[in-house]
């Protein structure tokens, strides 16, 4: 192999600025002592700011797709209803997951390229009241659109009770996203991308009392319990040994992004 960097022209992995890089590279800490609880703290509260929400922020060891399936397996439980919103391979992943755990799901299917008509979105499930989660992507990385999340929940809220999903992994930190005031409920995200990290590090928000639903859904689950999430990172902790390089990473991103304002952050990924 050689030693020049490769030159990525890809939605991501992304590549690395050099102060990142060298905050990856920092020796390893005790990852339940007190250095480690003062960077989640720090953390936690910073990726609010970016996600745009007061609710709680969960990480975890995993790629994006790793926190597209906790979603999925923390809020629904089998022959539930759920609506996944396809407008390319994203959201098509976000059905086979469902799929995978034996939901029933719903799909509205727009051609690649297009975009998702909130108005659609809200006839469906005014005709198919038992839907418990709607499933969607902002980014839809493999054509570029930006699906308008902010219309779709709207319409979510008024015509049912469903939680709204969003897969945020392209467009968290590279375009303004408003949680809690456009509605979203879950969104998740992942290092790979705009967070200029490498692969490994998913991240989850949630908004307001959404934390109830989950607590209360009977799952299968044990590595990506989000109960047990919650209850540690309350503590400043993760239940299972954390990505420790990927955290003192993301830190430095952040500092970037804060330093750079994240409004000309936004403007640059016009
Ligand atoms: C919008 C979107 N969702 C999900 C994923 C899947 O993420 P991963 O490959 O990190 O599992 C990607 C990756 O490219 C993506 O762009």
């Amino acid at each position: 192999m050689k030693n020049n960097p490769a030159l990525l022209r890809i939605p991501g992995p992304t590549p690395i600025p050099e102060n990142i890089q060298r905050a990856l590279s920092k020796p390893m800490i005790n990852h339940r002592g007190p250095v480690m609880n003062e960077l989640f703290a720090t953390l936690k509260k910073d990726m609010k700011d970016i996600f745009g929400t007061k609710g709680q922020v969960l990480f975890l060891s995993g790629s994006g797709t790793s926190a597209m399936e906790t979603a999925v397996t923390n809020i629904v439980s089998e022959k539930e209803q759920v609506l996944v919103l396809v407008s390319g391979n994203f959201g098509e992943r976000f059905a086979q997951i469902c799929e995978a755990k034996n939901l029933i799901v719903h799909k509205i299917i727009v051609p690649m390229g297009k975009v998702i008509d909130p108005t659609e979105v809200g006839y469906y499930l005014e005709k198919n009241p038992k839907i418990k989660a709607v499933f969607a992507t902002l980014c839809e990385t493999s054509t570029g659109v930006l699906n308008p999340i902010k219309d779709i929940s709207a319409m979510i809220k008024e015509t049912s009770e469903a939680l709204f999903v969003v897969d945020g992994v392209s467009a968290v930190g590279a375009v303004d996203v408003q949680m809690d005031n456009w509605g979203i409920d879950v969104f998740v995200t992942s290092s790979q991308k705009a967070l200029m990290l490498p692969p490994g590090l998913a991240i989850i928000a949630m908004r307001g009392d959404t934390w109830q639903k989950i607590q209360h859904n009977k799952g299968s689950q044990f590595y990506f319990d989000l109960v047990k999430y919650k209850e540690s990172l309350d503590e400043n902790r993760m239940p299972f040994t954390p990505p420790i390089s990927l955290l003192y990473g993301l830190h430095e991103s952040i500092t970037m992004l804060k330093n750079e304002g994240h409004a000309k952050v936004y403007q640059r990924h016009q």
